[in-house]
């Protein structure tokens, strides 16, 4: 059957075919240009920040460069930022890292480094100061390593008695109770089969405090456990430890 259109319903169709999509895109370019030009408070506050910290560090960066080109960093040690600026200054040009890398390197360090640690002393006294028996078994271990000396980086691999009660520490306070990846292609995982973009979140917390792994006495401070390594202390299940 023949159907004749009306100029009217071509008129019609080209305002759906050609028009509306063709505003859409003026639309939204005008949306994302104004929202380059156009800042809310948040961005602003947010740019302010990273403007701030960038420059914290800097001057923190400042100051050791200062130590290091005199000499006067060694005597307090080299410690990670002094490393990363001698390697600023690397008179290898293949070695050397530019100022933008120190500070992406401090903040990383900084971030994922002192909340963690700071976490893991903090429970690793408290527990001290509730366990005595462990605490004069730690002072005991440590003076006789190192008697009235500083603890140092060789004799601190030596500490058995330190690494069982840290193990402990951190199997029942993980300071990162979880992490989650995000499955790039699809895989078999034992039994499981994980598709691709699958979200996974492994809760650490909740493996470290379970029974079928580290036996009835999970809730409990018992460094002992780690006395004879991880696989001893976790039946087997070397990664189901994954404190860090
Ligand atoms: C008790 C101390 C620490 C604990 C419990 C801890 C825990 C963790 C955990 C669970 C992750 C994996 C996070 C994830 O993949 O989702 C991680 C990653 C990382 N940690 Fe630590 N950490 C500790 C100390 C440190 C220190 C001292 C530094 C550096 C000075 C550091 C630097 C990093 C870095 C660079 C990553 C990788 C971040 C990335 O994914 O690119 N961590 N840590």
């Amino acid at each position: 059957m023949l159907t004749i259109i009306t100029n009217l319903e071509i008129l019609k169709l080209m305002l759906i075919v050609v028009i509306v999509p063709l505003v859409d895109v003026v639309l939204i370019s005008f949306l994302y240009f104004y929202s380059k030009i156009y800042k809310t408070n948040d961005e602003i506050e947010s740019e302010e920040l990273v403007k701030g910290i960038h420059n914290t560090i800097l001057e923190i960066i400042k100051k050791r460069e200062e130590k290091v080109m005199t000499g006067e960093g060694n005597s307090i040690g080299g410690d990670f930022l002094q490393l990363l600026v001698e390697a600023h200054h690397d008179t290898n040009a293949s070695l050397k890292i530019s100022i933008e890398d120190l500070v992406d390197e401090y903040k990383t360090f900084y971030i994922a480094g002192q909340e963690t640690t700071s976490t893991l002393l903090a429970w690793t006294i408290f527990l001290l100061a509730i366990h005595t028996d462990w605490q004069e078994k730690a002072r005991k271990e440590v003076l006789n390593l190192f008697g009235k000396q500083n603890p140092n980086p060789d004799g601190i691999t030596k500490l058995k008695i330190m690494g069982m009660i840290i193990n402990e520490s951190l199997r029942l306070y993980p300071p990162v109770i979880a992490i989650t990846r995000k499955v790039e292609r699809e895989v078999r995982l034992g039994k499981l089969t994980l598709l691709a973009n699958l979200l996974l979140y492994i809760p650490t917390l909740a493996l470290h405090h379970d029974p079928k792994i580290w036996g009835e006495d999970v809730h409990l401070f018992k460094p002992e456990r780690f006395s004879e390594g991880i696989a001893k202390a976790s039946n087997n299940n070397i990664a189901a430890f994954f404190p860090c």
